[in-house]
Parts: structure tokens; C-alpha cells; sequence
């Protein structure tokens, strides 16, 4: 048998997503803490933002999107799971291997990635390498986040941003050229900034235990502004680097489908790579920044709006705890999002 030059492309075929029922407004919000949806509109471009109600776990939005996924691809069943998220069921063991179970995928490989807001560029590229070496035939990719499980209530400027969600897609083999085909994702991390986004205890460096309980930070913490800077420039720099390695100029890209952060942001790595700001996608409006969901979320909702059509160009990109940043190209495949 002859042996292929090329490993075969990671073919994005089918897209589900979840938002839990419950939405709360910058107007429900200001009733409890110290802000205004002036504030958070102008600061952020955030209107809402979905909440899962106390017993909703990450794993129930990941199932969710997940048998979405699989009925937009027209699939049974997947080869491997990885759920990409920051919020986790429990500490031990991974996630994805319960949702795997939930989906009736039997036993197959089921893992989770960590890269934060980055998460679902990263479970994407490790994907890829399970198609290339044909370790798995398809592999579903899940980016799930509950943030309210981790936000302190007390904290006005985390509580504004955060909203909780679900995306997943399904990948298949296929040819470079074809709609759908991924080239290289372009990844980065620089651990020198672990510390402006971070969960300060439960980890090892800093065990809760009985004993300690009372000085212990379990809550998600963030510096805003200096996360905001790095934001920009590493995702313009992530961006432009994916489109020139598929031969495209910036005017080529139809769509970039940013991590949804904050619009200032978007609107600043639009700016920076001269793409007109109307070619950025905004979906933060009405989820807030879902982290690890961020991505398939915002892409689906910009197929179901027709914002992006089949055969147009996108550029995704994010940026998130690590630091972790990277960036995707695909032309988009002619599928129905569930
Ligand atoms: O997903 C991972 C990546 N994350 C990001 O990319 C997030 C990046 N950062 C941001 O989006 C912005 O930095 C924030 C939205 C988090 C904050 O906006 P900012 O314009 O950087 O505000 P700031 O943190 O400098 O705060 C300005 C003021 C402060 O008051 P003082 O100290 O000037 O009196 C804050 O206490 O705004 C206050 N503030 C608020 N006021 C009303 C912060 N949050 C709120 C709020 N409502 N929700």
C-alpha cells in the first residue's frame, strides 16, 4: 500500500451547544453588587450571561452540547472525547470520561485539557494528532466552563464578565483543501504571567484543609488590566500567523471569531491587524465570556446568524490563564449547527 506524503486534516463536521436555562441581566446584577449596566456595557460590551442553577455541574453542559454535536455531524458515536476546561466536576478525576459514559460512547479515550480560556485551541490541536497518527477515526472536542461555580459573589468585576456554557465539535479525517480542514493551530504559553489569572487555593501550592480553611482564596482571580494588554497583542500576533501559513492577507479573512473576553479587546485586535471591526464577530452580548466555550459558542452563533457562511474564511483566536494564547484557520464547512 502506497503511504500518504501528508497526515490527513482535522475536518471540523458537526457543532453543538448548551447554554443553561437561567439568565441573569447587568440589571440583575447591580441589584446585589455595586455596579450598573452603564458600567458593564461600556466597559465589557456584555449585556447577560447564562447561569447554571446549584446542582448543574460542567459535565452537564458538556453532555449537552456534546449529543449536539453528534446529531449536526449525523453521528452515533466518536473514537475519543476531550473536554477542554478550567472548571472540572471535581479536582479528580478528569471530566470527560463521565461525559463520554452520559453520551453512550461506550470506553472510548476520554480526557481532559487545561489551558483556560485557551483550552479548546489546545483540545483541538491534540485532536489533530490523534487523526494524524490514527489513533482515533473522529474525536468530539468540548469546551466547557461553570465560572459561577468559581467566581467570588463579592466580586463585581469578575461577576460582570463570566457567564457559564458549552460548545462541542466533531473531527474527522480528510483533505487539506476541503471545507472544514484545520491547518497547523498555533499555540503559545509564558508561565512568567501564571499569576494574573488564577484560583489562589485548592491546588497543590496551597491545599484547603481544615486547619487553613479560614485564609484560604478559593475564588477565581484576575488583573483585569494587565491581562487586557497581553489579550490584544497575542492574539493579533496568533491571528496573523495562522492566516499567512494558509496564504491568506488580512482582506481575505471573511470572519474572526475572537475568544469572547471583552469587546474592547476584540475590537482592539481587529484595529491592530487593519480588519474592519464589522468583521469581527460579536457574541459576548448575550453570553458574557464563557472561557472554554467561548469559541464554538461565538462560531455557532455566527453560522446560525449567517454571518459566516460555508466556504468563508475564519480566523479564531484566544487568550486566557497560563498564559496560554493561540490561534485557528479553516474555510467553513457547509454544516448545520445543533
Ligand atoms: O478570559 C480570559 C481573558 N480575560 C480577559 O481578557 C479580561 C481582560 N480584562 C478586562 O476585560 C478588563 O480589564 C475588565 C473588564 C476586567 C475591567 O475593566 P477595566 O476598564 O480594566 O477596569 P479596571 O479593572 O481598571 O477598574 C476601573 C474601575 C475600578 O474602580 P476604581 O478603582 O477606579 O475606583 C473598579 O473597581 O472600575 C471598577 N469596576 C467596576 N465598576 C462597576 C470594576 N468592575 C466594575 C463593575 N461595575 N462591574
Amino acid at each position: 500500500m502506497k503511504e500518504s506524503a501528508h497526515p490527513p486534516a482535522p475536518v471540523l463536521c458537526g457543532l453543538g451547544t448548551w447554554l443553561p436555562p437561567h439568565v441573569v441581566t447587568n440589571d440583575d446584577l447591580s441589584q446585589e453588587l455595586d455596579t450598573c449596566d452603564e458600567w458593564i456595557r461600556s466597559r465589557t460590551g456584555i449585556g447577560r450571561r447564562h447561569v447554571v442553577q446549584p446542582g448543574v455541574a460542567t459535565s452537564n453542559l458538556a453532555v449537552e452540547a456534546g449529543r449536539r454535536a453528534l446529531k449536526s455531524a449525523g453521528m452515533e458515536t466518536v473514537d475519543a472525547v476531550i473536554v477542554a476546561t478550567t472548571t472540572p466536576d471535581r479536582q479528580c478525576p478528569a471530566t470527560a470520561p463521565l461525559v463520554a459514559s452520559e453520551l453512550g460512547l461506550g470506553t472510548v479515550p476520554a480526557f481532559d485539557v487545561g489551558a483556560v480560556c485557551t483550552g479548546f485551541l489546545y483540545a483541538l490541536a491534540t485532536a489533530a494528532g490523534f487523526l494524524a497518527t490514527g489513533s482515533a477515526r473522529t474525536v468530539m472536542v468540548i469546551g466547557a466552563d461553570t465560572y459561577s461555580s468559581i467566581l467570588d459573589p463579592t466580586d463585581r468585576s469578575t461577576r460582570a464578565i463570566f457567564g457559564d456554557g458549552a460548545g462541542a465539535v466533531v473531527l474527522r479525517p480528510g483533505r487539506t483543501n476541503e471545507p472544514g480542514a484545520l491547518g497547523r493551530v498555533e499555540l503559545a504559553s509564558d508561565g512568567r504571567g501564571s499569576d494574573l489569572i488564577m484560583v489562589p487555593s485548592g491546588g497543590s501550592r496551597d491545599p484547603i484543609r481544615a486547619e487553613t480553611a479560614d485564609r484560604a482564596d478559593p475564588y477565581f482571580r484576575m488583573e483585569g488590566k494587565k491581562v487586557f494588554r497581553n489579550a490584544v497583542e497575542r492574539m493579533a500576533e496568533a491571528s496573523l500567523a495562522v492566516a499567512e501559513r494558509f496564504g491568506w492577507g488580512v482582506d481575505d479573512i471573511d470572519l474572526l471569531v475572537a475568544h469572547q473576553a471583552n469587546i474592547r479587546i476584540m475590537h482592539a485586535v481587529a484595529d491592530r491587524l487593519a480588519l474592519p471591526r464589522s468583521r469581527c464577530h460579536v457574541h459576548l452580548d448575550r453570553v458574557g465570556n464563557t472561557a472554554a466555550a467561548s469559541i464554538p459558542l461565538a462560531l455557532a452563533d455566527a453560522a446560525v446568524a449567517g454571518s459566516l457562511r460555508p466556504g468563508d474564511r475564519v480566523v479564531t483566536t484566544a487568550f486566557g490563564g497560563g498564559l496560554t494564547w493561540g490561534a485557528a484557520a479553516l474555510r467553513w464547512p457547509d454544516i448545520c449547527p445543533a
